[in-house]
């Protein structure tokens, strides 16, 4: 009903809407006052974490684009290898694991049977596991030896939106905890993020207040043949996280793309008047990555793309290489896909929308996949 929709047309649009507190709940309790990463909850004990050598991240879906995004954030706090796979592959591959293995599992029903059976495979392996989940004792987090739960409340529509941002929120506290414990991060690196971290339910809410020019460009897009997502580093994710929201629920084709892949290939896909969504990472910091990703976004253009651009704010020089412009709040590079994956979610909810689909019950899917 209406009601139930607390006004929206949706559950899905309240869902976005929801995604600021969502984020904030699962901060919550996990933060000390002075800055640190406080996870009691999780039952591995800090010598069990100290002996990890290697992450499996194991995911299907949205929970994997997640997981390719806290690869990014783990290897570079903790600096332990770490490989994100889908669920579905990974034990056919006879991957190698063993009790110095952490492998985290990440799913917003804990019951995805994909990912239940890889952490029976893990666990037959003897690794350690654990989950990410939403769903308060479900399966996966039951069979796990420990559990990390995002609080982002039930989700009704079938496409994920605010489970997958708390669910880079869980990832995020993860890798923080092991760099401290592991001591490769110092206290006040850790505190840094953590501030950063603790602004961006507010920065989420301010950019949700202006989506208009999303919405408009959606009604826009509503015919085209494809539309496709190009990002690099975080951005990656980010991009095939927007293609898949597209497919999901506009039944449109659309792919995403490792920008620097697409001259091995994907740019004879380019013709004239093409959509092209390109995920600009910050130019602070490694503002080398923001630079290829501008050059890329030339190269698509000189070929006839339409461009649709989604920069930070304050990189004021993007704007010359955006038909369309869409500014996201400021973050640390890799807490960017809070931001940068919100305007993603809304394009793919009002095009399918404009094509006149029921945007909670997207055709041949289940809210969650009970079967392999
Ligand atoms: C995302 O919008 C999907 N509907 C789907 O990819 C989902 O993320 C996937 O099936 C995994 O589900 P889980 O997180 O409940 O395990």
């Amino acid at each position: 009903s209406a009601a139930e929709k607390g006004g929206y047309d949706y559950f899905m649009l309240k869902e976005i809407a929801e995604q600021p507190q969502a984020i904030a709940d699962t901060l919550l309790g996990r933060l000390s006052e002075r800055g640190d990463i406080v996870l009691d909850e999780v039952r591995l004990t800090d010598q069990d974490l100290r002996d990890v050598d290697k992450v499996f991240i194991v995911a299907c879906g949205t929970s994997y684009h997640a997981g390719m995004v806290a690869k990014y954030a783990i290897e570079h706090w903790v600096r332990i290898p770490c490989e994100v796979e889908l669920a579905s592959e990974f034990r056919y591959r006879d991957p190698i694991l063993d009790r110095s293995t952490l492998m985290i599992v990440i799913s917003q029903s804990g019951e995805t049977m994909d990912t239940l059976m890889a952490l029976r495979h893990a666990k037959e392996q003897k690794a350690r596991v654990l989950a990410i989940c939403n769903t308060n004792g479900s399966t996966i987090p039951r069979e796990s030896d420990a559990v990390l739960y995002t609080h982002g409340g039930p989700e009704i529509a079938v496409a994920s939106t605010k489970a997958f941002v708390t669910q880079l929120v869980a990832c995020y506290l993860i890798g923080l905890h092991l760099a401290q414990i592991r001591g490769v991060m110092y206290a006040d690196e850790v505190a840094a993020v953590v501030s950063r971290l603790r602004r961006t339910p507010d920065n989420l809410r301010e950019l949700l207040t202006r989506m208009e020019d999303v919405r408009e460009l959606a009604r826009d897009l509503k015919t085209a043949s494809t539309i496709l997502f190009i990002g690099r580093h975080v951005g990656f994710p980010v991009a095939l996280e927007g293609a898949l929201k597209l497919k999901e629920l506009a039944y449109m084709h659309a792919e995403g793309f490792a920008a620097g892949e697409l001259k091995h290939g994907p740019i004879a896909l380019i013709d004239e008047g093409t959509p092209v969504v390109c995920v600009v990472p910050s130019p602070a910091g490694r503002g080398v990555l923001r630079d290829k990703v501008v050059s890329n976004i030339q190269e698509v253009r000189a070929r006839g793309a339409r461009t649709i651009v989604i920069a930070e704010e304050g990189d004021d020089e993007v704007a010359a290489y955006a038909d369309h412009l869409i500014l996201v709040p400021r973050t640390p590079t890799l807490l960017a896909p809070l931001m940068t994956a919100v305007p993603l979610q809304i394009l793919a909810c009002e095009i399918a929308a404009a094509r006149g689909h029921d945007v909670d019950q997207p055709r041949n899917l289940a809210k969650s996949v009970t079967v392999e």
